[in-house]
């Protein structure tokens, strides 16, 4: 699949929201961009360049994927085309949909959450 950037990284801070959130405004200086409501998901977005950091305040399921587990996010070309390639590979997926995004997580051979993301 077509992937075109980064699109965001994101860390679980379950519990420690305004800390993680000094550490990362204060140590790194990024400055806190707006955020959607996300109905149980607490958090904060920060700008890092064209990347965002998303500090994700909810409990972990415990499930793969989890998309409030620690991911990378990928902005890719076709949406559409990775979720048959998905489908092609075997590779188990969940979607979802957030303000203009679509969205899909998958996660890498390490349990590692991998996202995808196309605008709507
Ligand atoms: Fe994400």
């Amino acid at each position: 699949m077509k992937v075109v950037r980064v699109q965001h990284v994101s860390v679980n801070c379950h519990g420690r929201l305004d800390a993680t959130r000094r550490f990362y405004t204060e140590l790194f200086e990024l400055p806190e961009l707006p955020r959607p409501e996300i109905p149980g998901v607490d958090g904060s977005w920060l700008g890092l360049g064209d990347v965002q950091l998303h500090l994700v305040d909810a409990a972990q399921s415990g499930n793969l994927p989890d998309p409030v587990a620690p991911h990378w996010c990928l902005w890719v070309a076709d949406i559409d085309a990775a979720r048959t390639e998905l489908e092609s590979a075997g590779i188990d997926y969940i979607e979802g949909a957030q303000g203009d995004v679509v969205q899909i997580w998958i996660s890498d051979p390490n349990g590692q959450v991998v996202e995808l993301q196309q605008a709507r």
